[in-house]
Parts: C-alpha cells; structure tokens; sequence
C-alpha cells in the first residue's frame, strides 16, 4: 500500500514555510491506519519488545494500536505538568520551539525491551529527549518507529546507535 497517498500535506502550518504533515486523513481511512500499524506492530514482534513508549499526542495515536496488538503496555511521554505522580523529565528542542518532557518514575521496569513511536521524525529531538528517559530508568531501546521521516532535517544523526523503521520518506 502506497501511505503517502492518505497524507495530507498542509502549506505554511503552523508557520510560514513549514509544510505540515498532516496524518490524520491516514488515521481516518481504516484500511490504510490498519496497514501502518501491522507494519509496526511486525518490526516490534522482530525485536521482542516488552513495552511500548510514545510522546504526546501522536505517538499516542501509533504506539497504543501497536502495544494492544501485541498484547504489552503502552507508557505515555508528557509534556511537563500532566503526569500525575513521581517523573523523570528532560529538556528538548523542537522543530519550532522548545520545552519539557516527562514520563512517571515507575513506567518503565530495569532491562525492559521498549519500542518508542511517533507519527514523525523531523530534527529528532523529541524521539532524543524521549530516549533519554527511556534509559534513565533502565530500559533498552530496542527499536524506534515513525510514520513518517523528514530525512532533509538529518533527525537520523541524533539517533545513529538505533535501529529506526520508517514507513514514508520526504
Ligand atoms: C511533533 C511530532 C513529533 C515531533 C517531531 O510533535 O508529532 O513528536 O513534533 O519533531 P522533532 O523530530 O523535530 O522533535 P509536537 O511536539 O508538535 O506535539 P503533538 O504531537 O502533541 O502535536
């Protein structure tokens, strides 16, 4: 299946000169949702994963089919302020812009296998920040999924000691 035909691509959002990805018209076919999401849920079977790690709120939208698919859990990365209980947090730059995120203490048990997902790798510097967190409690990235890679920003340096799936390149 051909995704980036269900891929909208937005001009000047939400600044001038960004063309924005846009997957929810991906998301709202379901046959072309399904396909992305078993292509996934097949490379995080392939690295024996334990548990699922996405940063708000599209990496929500990927990694939570896939852990049910494979039947382990899903912790939610948050931008500061919206966790509950004890966390960890890291610094990150964006794109556009800059700020924080955290995930709880507990999430994430010592030697665990996590995958971490996100809709799109741009600069890399959330899936970095994302990582930072992931290893400071102990577990292993054994593997990171996008939907989509914007392989002109080189997101891809930051992340060089990892294996990465993407499904679409720009
Ligand atoms: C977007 C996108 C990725 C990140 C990619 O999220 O969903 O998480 O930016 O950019 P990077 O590789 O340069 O870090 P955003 O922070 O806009 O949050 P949202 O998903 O909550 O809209």
């Amino acid at each position: 299946m051909d995704l980036k035909q269900y891929v909208t691509i937005v001009q000047d959002w939400p600044k001038p000169g960004i063309k924005f990805k846009d997957i929810t018209t991906l998301m709202d076919n379901g046959d072309a949702y399904r396909y992305a999401t078993d292509k996934i849920v097949e490379y995080a079977r392939e690295k024996q994963i334990d548990l699922v790690v996405g940063p708000e709120a599209r990496g929500f939208i990927i990694g939570c089919p896939v852990a049910y698919s494979l039947g382990v859990g899903f912790a939610p990365v948050r931008k500061e302020g919206k966790l509950p209980r004890e966390t960890v947090k890291v610094d990150y730059g964006l794109e556009y812009g800059k700020d924080v995120l955290t995930i709880h203490k507990d999430a994430i048990k010592q030697g665990q296998r996590v995958l971490i997902t996100d809709d799109l790798l741009a600069t890399g510097g959330t899936i970095e920040a994302t990582i930072k967190l992931v290893e400071q409690l102990g577990g292993i990235v054994a593997g990171i999924a996008f939907l989509i890679e914007l392989s002109y920003l080189n997101g891809r340096d930051k992340l060089e000691k990892y294996d990465i799936l993407t499904l679409m390149n720009y």
